[in-house]
């Protein structure tokens, strides 16, 4: 079974016979019936929103949409077995939601014609109608868009009521484990403001897609790092498009993550680009503190790292009390200002006032360090030149001023 296409991922293309497989395993697919309902469950993730409806909400869209699907594997369970080595557990990855990940290497042995690439196995906790959304919403979202700061679908599994996703394996893990474990050097400066800009480039493709996306779940462990700490957005299961038309936003129930979800997303269900923009603010606000959006070991008034920081961000004298002492002397203070003013804006209240990513986008880009020698997080302790930053780049980023 399989037959390789002639593009880049050539390994990872589907046959006419692959999805006329999938298909049918997808026709007899069992779905479990379970309503999850309720935030705070395993990593904080939400209930899927079941009255959604542009969510797959049955397999006859997923049937319809794998056609557009011609990057896309669809794996055996037998073939995912075999390279996981029966899912032993000195090959697991982390842990999620969503469930398990292994490590797993395809080449010509699993199957002739494909590629050599180690990948990522990510394997769905049976556990009801929640997870099978998710698993179909990845597909669908993840099976059609390609972008560099997007992890690559390589492709799934869908036997019994077995759902598999299947990544390109992403070398250096997730962004949290960098971020916030004390046995992984700090990352430097330039790789958080290189991390921030490479996430920001991806949420900005989704947000001006042809169809508009909002991802709705980004946060650092969302955030993947590739070899050179390119970051890469994956999980796609919460993933909803934008409003159309006249609409200015989706209703949904809320879902997402506790820390960075916005205010009025969280408050009306009404979920819009803008949403994402506030996440985004809440993981450059972690980027540049060092700190994780929620800690209930740090005092009260510091347990939420937004309600604690904001304030400061628009003031000058304050920065140095949040900015992470791990990365002193690593950057000018102007820099460090229009870091900190961008992640204001995008934590605003108000929505309409938080700017576009295509904006953040701008912003972050003449922040970006010039030299290569500077980007590893290794030389963190012996900056070799400090960053610079032009000035805040206007676009559509309102005048702001800072508290002097
Ligand atoms: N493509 C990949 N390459 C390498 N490691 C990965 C890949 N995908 C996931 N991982 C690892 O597996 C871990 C678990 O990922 P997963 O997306 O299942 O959970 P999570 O992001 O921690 O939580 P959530 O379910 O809320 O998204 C990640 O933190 C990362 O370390
Ligand atoms: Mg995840």
């Amino acid at each position: 079974m399989g037959n390789c296409g002639t593009r880049e991922e050539s390994a990872i293309v589907a046959t006419a016979h692959n999805q006329a497989q999938v298909q049918q395993q997808l026709q007899v697919l069992p779905v479990p019936t379970r309503n999850l309902s309720g935030l705070g469950r395993k990593h904080s993730r939400s209930t899927s929103d079941l009255s959604d409806p542009s969510t797959p909400r049955n397999l006859e869209d997923f049937r319809k949409n794998s056609l557009l699907y011609t990057h896309v594997i669809a794996f055996t369970l037998f073939e995912l077995e075999t390279i996981t080595k029966s899912f032993r557990s000195d090959y697991i990855l982390g842990e999620g939601g969503f469930g398990t990940v292994y490590k797993g290497y395809i080449d010509e042995n699993v199957r002739v014609g494909l590629k050599s690439l180690p990948v990522a196995v990510k394997v769905l906790n049976k556990e009801g109608l929640q997870g099978h959304r998710e698993w179909l919403t990845e597909v669908n979202f993840l099976g059609q868009l390609r972008h560099p700061n997007l992890v690559k679908l390589i492709g799934y599994c869908c036997e019994d009521d077995h759902r598999l996703l299947v990544y390109e394996f992403m070398f250096r893990g997730s962004l949290e484990n960098h971020l916030f474990r004390k046995t992984t050097a700090p990352l430097s400066w330039s790789t958080r403001m290189m991390i921030a800009l490479g996430a920001a480039k991806g949420l900005a493709f989704l947000h001006n897609a042809e169809r508009p996306v909002i991802y709705r779940d980004f946060k650092t462990s969302n955030i993947l790092l590739d070899s050179d700490y390119m970051a890469k957005l994956s999980d796609f299961g919460l993933a909803r498009p934008g409003p159309q038309g006249d609409e200015t936003h989706v209703s949904t129930r809320v879902m997402g993550t506790y820390g960075y979800a916005a205010p009025e997303y969280v408050m009306t269900g009404h979920l819009t680009a803008r949403s994402d923009v506030y996440s985004f603010g809440v993981v450059l606000l972690e980027l540049l503190t060092g700190r994780k959006s929620v800690d209930k070991t740090r005092p009260s008034k510091e347990v939420s790292l937004v309600d604690w920081a904001r304030p400061k961000l628009n003031d000058k004298r304050k920065l140095i009390q949040i900015i992470d002492p791990r990365l002193e002397n690593q950057y000018s203070v102007r820099a460090s200002q229009k870091a900190c003013s961008l992640a204001y804006y995008c934590l605003s209240q108000n929505p309409k006032a938080r700017p576009l990513m295509s904006d953040v986008v701008e912003t972050l880009e003449p922040l970006q360090c010039t030299s290569g020698s500077e980007v590893s997080p290794s030389s963190s302790s012996t900056p070799t030149f400090i960053c610079s930053g032009s000035p805040f780049v206007s676009g559509r980023i309102p005048g702001y001023r800072m508290q002097t």
